[in-house]
């Protein structure tokens, strides 16, 4: 098991009124897991992503790491972990503007420090089909080009997890359709888990396993064999 969510609570205090966010969340994330976070606006999708990649913290329940609660690690631990293990996609890109697309790719090698392997970097590029474009800055790509140089960019410190918050979001429905492809193959050659969040129902049906959600808890989990 890769990451198991037992119980997770998130409430939010917002002008002194509680909301409750994430309610009784239990989960559990195999390696080579392929699922999809399906549910409305407001549902909870970006919370629980969150949690998981402990980017924040549940306000009760426990997120287990590899079997190791993560209450006991430190916060640096946690960081570590994080930066080893987990890799983030986000709808709206976020690339470095002035950085062209290999550039980009490597800034989280960058950031890390150290020596990093070039011939790695390229052949990351070349997995989500973008080696024609590494000179290109992302103004000069299509929507569809630039989350595939952000999925390299999640892909390039070879994390066990990529958490991916409504990647297709900002996409036509054919462009989102090919990036979640895209994702499958990668899930399929490399063993990278992939969770993806979504409220579009055509996307789901990409996913080996598609958790339900509604105003914060789980009300459907189905997948093919499990
Ligand atoms: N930082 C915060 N402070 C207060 N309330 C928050 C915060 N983050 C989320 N919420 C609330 O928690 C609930 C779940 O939000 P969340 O962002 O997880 O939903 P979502 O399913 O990702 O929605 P969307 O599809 O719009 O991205 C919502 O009611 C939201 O208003
Ligand atoms: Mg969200």
């Amino acid at each position: 098991m890769l990451i198991s969510l037992r119980n997770i609570h998130k409430t939010y205090l917002l002008d002194k009124v509680a909301i409750q966010a994430v309610r009784d969340v239990c989960l559990d994330i195999d390696a080579g897991d392929f699922i999809c976070l399906m549910g409305p606006s407001g549902s909870g999708k970006s919370t629980i992503l969150h949690i998981l990649g402990c980017i924040e913290h549940p306000s009760s329940g426990n997120v287990f790491i590899r079997g190791e609660n993560t209450r006991t690690m430190r916060d640096a631990a946690l960081s570590r972990f994080r930066n080893r293990h987990i890799g983030f996609i986000f709808q709206s890109f976020n690339l470095i503007p002035v950085l062209n697309v290999r550039e980009n790719v490597e800034f989280p090698l960058v950031i890390r420090g150290g020596k990093f392997d070039r011939d790695h970097v390229e052949s990351v590029i070349r997995s989500v089909g973008l080696s024609d474009c590494m000179a290109h800055r992302p103004d000069e790509l299509s929507g569809g080009q630039r989350q595939r140089v952000a999925i390299a960019r999640a892909l390039v410190t070879r994390p066990d997890i990529i958490l991916a918050d409504e990647p297709t979001a900002n996409l036509d429905s054919k462009t989102g359709g090919r990036i979640i492809d895209l994702l499958l193959a990668l899930n399929r050659e490399s063993g990278t888990t992939f969770i993806f969040s979504t409220h579009n129902e055509t996307l789901s049906r990409y996913a080996r396993r598609t958790i339900r959600i509604l105003d914060g808890e789980i009300y459907e989990a189905a997948g093919a064999g499990r």
